[in-house]
């Protein structure tokens, strides 16, 4: 323990106990952007304290090398390269390669890489079963929860998570394997036939291919619907440490199986404050209906008694505008355009006087609340032709690399122990188990 009068560090802080006057110094460790970060490692041991952080709000659970975010400035960077760069200029497998191996690929590794990805597409036969098993009219993401946690039954045996090699293999399946889970999730719920990948289509294309085209007549896919896909997969691909990536991290945390682990990361990231959130927008725009209503939701959002929020609007981490909404709003304008939609289509006016009327209002201004990644995918993916039902899936088709690329990084940090959060107990002690309980 340091004491008081010792020479401080200049990368330390200092604890003072007001109670007993006791001081300890703490370690300041800085990573090489973002704010500095106190190591409070020895803390409980050395002061029989812990911290109180619900919700980890100041909580660094991790170090990491993969996504960096500036939540003021409303910058995203993977492995250092702007998403906004990565969006323009590279596909969804350039992207999944840079967050799984750390670089972007060149010709040669890209051609590698995408073989082992499309090798890993199909999933076994009897997995057809487990789909057989569901509601017919049963959500896409409780059937990917389920179906993926089922995927561990077929490979549990040949992962060992200690070899970095079967970790890669793992990894490349369950990015190969993901689009046709959730395809299927979809043909499943409106009846049709389940479709085979095909692996001379590029990712987006065969991912389209699956979900939209039958047996009964030619399915052209459209270049347009395809680049756009492919963009949403890439600006959905990681964001550090968000609620279904801290899941995934946790649940792997114990040396659980990869596919356990992903399946944790679904369930996380169903909910309507996390990547359900897609969902929620589109239902709320349809509730909206008119701009003439507009002002009404946004005081509903104002007020503390009402449950009411405005769906894939604030972020914990972006105090400024998410930077993927602004590419995802300018991917919705080409879409419907492109799609010569644009008139049917009045939800993008909507949401964007949605926008245009909560940034102009002081409590949005205040609390720094701006569109997230959620408020305009789903128009995009409605103009494409995905029942609201699937927005979701999609998330969780595009965030398995950054799932996967995050498990990795912790299963291969030598440092990595299980998590296990501490509490502060608020109820009861000492109590006498009732006379009656004890014959
Ligand atoms: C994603 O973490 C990630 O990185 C996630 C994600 C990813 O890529 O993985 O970016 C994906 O999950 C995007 C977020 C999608 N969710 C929504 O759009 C749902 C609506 N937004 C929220 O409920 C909320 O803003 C959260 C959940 C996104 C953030 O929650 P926080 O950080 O816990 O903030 P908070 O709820 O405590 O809000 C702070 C204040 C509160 O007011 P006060 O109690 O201080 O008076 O802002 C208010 C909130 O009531 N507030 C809102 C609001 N969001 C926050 N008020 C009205 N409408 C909103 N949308």
């Amino acid at each position: 323990m340091t004491n008081a009068n010792s020479e401080k560090s200049q990368n330390s802080v200092t604890l003072t106990d007001n109670q007993s006057g006791q001081q300890w110094e703490l370690p300041v460790i800085d990573g090489t952007v973002g704010p500095r970060v106190i190591d409070i490692r020895k803390l409980y041991g050395e002061t029989g304290m812990f911290t109180y952080d619900p919700g980890f709000t100041s909580t660094a659970s991790c170090d990491s090398e993969i996504t960096y975010i500036d939540g003021d400035k409303g910058i995203l960077m993977h492995r250092g390269y702007r998403i906004e760069d990565l969006a323009e200029h590279c596909d969804f497998m350039d992207v999944c390669h840079l967050l799984l191996n750390g670089d972007l690929p060149d010709s040669k590794q890209k051609t590698k890489f995408e073989h082992d990805i499309t090798y890993h597409t199909m999933l076994h036969e009897q997995m057809i079963y487990f789909f057989r098993g569901f509601r017919r009219d049963s959500h896409p993401m409780a059937v990917m929860v389920g179906v993926v946690g089922a995927l561990s039954a077929f490979y549990h045996d040949s992962t060992d998570i200690t070899d970095p090699h079967q970790r890669m293999v793992a990894s490349h399946r369950m990015i190969a394997k993901m689009p046709t889970i959730a395809a299927m999730a979809y043909k499943y719920s409106v009846g049709q036939p389940f479709v085979y990948p095909r692996n001379d289509l590029s990712y987006a294309e065969n991912f389209l291919n699956m979900t939209f085209s039958v047996p009964a007549e030619e399915y052209k896919i459209s270049p347009t619907l395809a680049r756009a896909m492919d963009r949403i997969f890439i600006l959905h691909a990681d964001h550090e440490q968000n609620a279904s990536t801290s899941t995934v991290r946790l649940a792997g945390s114990s040396g659980a199986n990869p596919f356990a682990c992903i399946a944790s990361g679904i369930a996380s990231l169903w909910g309507p404050a996390h990547g359900g959130a897609n969902e929620a927008v589109l239902r709320m725009l349809q509730e909206i209906g008119s701009k003439d209503r507009i002002p009404e939701f946004i005081e509903r959002a104002k007020d503390k008694n009402d449950p009411f929020r405005l769906m894939g609007f604030g972020h914990r981490v972006y105090k400024n505008y998410d930077p993927r909404a602004k590419v995802m709003q300018k991917s919705c304008h080409e879409v419907l355009d492109e799609l010569g939609i644009r008139k049917q289509e009045p939800l993008l006016d909507l949401a964007m006087e949605l926008e245009r009327i909560a940034l102009e209002d002081d409590f949005f201004v205040e609390k720094k609340l701006f569109p997230n990644v959620d408020f305009y995918s789903g128009i995009i993916l409605k103009a494409m032709g995905f029942p609201t039902s699937m927005f979701t899936a999609l998330f969780a088709v595009a965030r398995t690399v950054g799932w996967i690329a995050q498990w990795n990084e912790m299963v291969e940090d030598p440092n990595h122990r299980i998590s296990r959060p501490r509490q502060l107990y608020q109820g009861n002690t000492g109590r006498e188990l009732p006379e009656s309980f004890k014959s």
